[in-house]
């Protein structure tokens, strides 16, 4: 059989390491897919960055719709990122009646519909395994692996640069815009570093994964999204001396009310193995009704990591070539006339334990002060560190670990101590999770 074209866009860190691999692994490659794979062009700006990858034979242009339009790709792989143009690239590519592959969070989570909706039309197929985790095949494993299972809840490290910025710090006691360049040397990093720092490349994979546990839409706009860039090594220590460690999850769950969907620096009990998930490492806990907790762990990003995952989609959609679109695995893991319109619910709504860090002056009747306002909302304390404070200071810095609470109420609580006179500054507040 004749060997399946790619054509490859872009050549950065993801792009580089899928050609890479493809060319090593080539032979054991066309083993499992049935017949070869070769890339046919690639779309490049910079054409010497392919003569370091040693793909210099292989077709390049640096005009990636040449490549969407060319009649001899079979299956366009989209690594460029972004919204744009890589979101007009994708269309065109179906359009023409190509397979996609893509490694794109932010375009899946924000335009995932409109592909889906056009590549069914067409009858092709769209594979985004490498959007969420890196390497780890989480979408394959929600998606086909724990079918038979309602998906209770999940909760993740889904971004691996936060990972390694909170790592460090804790680790080796390390600035914060320092390990931030590490990462973004090391190729982790989104072009824009805020979206990894800020939460929101998580928020775009968690959209995903709570799309595709829960078969609801696609619902990045309505993903509560909390970011790390404000804790301190402070944080890291008292949470330390709780018990805990602090992690960026991505957690959505089902309740009554509806789908939770929120990313937010967290609080883990230290004995958890998801909070000895250090590094670029990413993790994803699953609780489904049957299986009960299972827990996929590897690299969140890299060059061959995730072009791993690219790989395996290029293979899954090789292999599906030939068959009829209806019988294949649904984009969003539920069929497309079957999606709920069970809601994503508020913030204030949800409910978790809080780490709180305030400033306080150090005088008598403070902590009457701030615990009334607590109970008054029935927030009650589970944990208490009080420090003295430090030669020449007048303020020490009051940690206390609430039960479980609706944000609303903690909302409120925060506010009002702000206000108090004897309280400095702003109250520091990190969600708990027991993840049990
Ligand atoms: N910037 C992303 C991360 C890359 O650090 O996880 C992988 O999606």
């Amino acid at each position: 059989m004749k060997p399946v074209k790619v054509g490859l866009l872009g050549l950065g860190t993801v792009g580089g390491g899928t050609a890479v691999v493809l060319k090593r692994n080539a032979d054991e490659i066309a083993r499992r897919a049935g017949r070869g794979i070769e890339i046919d062009a690639i779309a490049t700006l910079e054409l010497e960055q392919a003569a370091a990858l040693g793909v210099e034979n292989i077709r390049l242009t640096k005009d990636a719709f040449e490549v969407v339009n060319d009649p001899d790709i079979d299956i366009v792989v989209e690594l460029i990122g972004g919204y744009s143009p890589a979101k007009e690239l994708v269309l065109t590519a179906i359009e023409n009646g190509k397979h996609v592959v893509t490694a794109n969070k932010a375009l899946i989570a924000l335009h995932g519909e409109e592909i889906f909706a056009k590549a069914q039309e067409k009858g092709v197929v769209v594979a985004f395994e490498a959007a969420v985790a890196g390497g780890i095949p989480i979408i394959k494993s929600l998606r086909e692996g724990l079918a038979a299972n309602q998906v209770e809840w999940l909760a993740g490290i889904i971004n691996g640069t936060g990972n390694f910025i909170l790592t460090e710090m804790r680790e080796k006691g390390r600035d914060f815009a320092d390990v931030l360049s590490e990462a973004q040397a090391l190729g982790y990093a989104e072009a824009d570093p805020t979206f990894d720092v800020e939460g929101i490349d998580a928020a775009h994979k968690l959209s995903i994964l709570s799309s595709i546990a829960f078969g609801i839409p696609l619902q990045f706009d309505k993903t509560y999204t909390e970011g790390i860039s404000k804790i301190t090594q402070e944080d890291v220590a008292y949470a330390d001396e709780l018990g805990y460690r602090i992690k960026h999850l991505g957690v959505a769950r089902r309740t009554d009310a509806g789908v939770e969907q929120r990313v937010h620096p967290t609080l883990i009990p230290k004995d958890r193995l998801i909070a000895n998930v250090n590094g670029v490492m990413n993790a994803v806990l699953v609780k489904g009704d049957a299986v009960g907790a299972t827990l996929y762990y590897g690299a969140g990003a890299g060059d061959e990591a995730t072009a791993s995952a690219v790989i395996a989609d290029i293979i899954d959609v090789t292999r599906t070539l030939t068959t009829d679109p209806e019988n294949r695995v649904p984009h969003l893991a539920f069929q497309p006339n079957e999606l709920a319109d069970t809601p994503v619910v508020d913030m204030d709504q949800v409910e978790t334990a809080y780490y709180l860090r305030m400033s306080a002056k150090n005088e008598a009747g403070v902590l009457a002060e701030v615990t009334r306002i607590l109970g008054d909302k029935n927030i009650s304390i589970k944990a208490f560190i009080q420090k003295e404070p430090k030669q020449g200071e007048s303020e020490v810095d009051i940690i206390l670990l609430t039960h479980r609470v609706n944000e609303g109420d903690m909302n409120s609580a925060i506010e009002q101590i702000e206000k108090l006179d004897v309280i400095a500054g702003d109250v520091m507040r990190i969600r708990v999770e027991a993840l049990s």
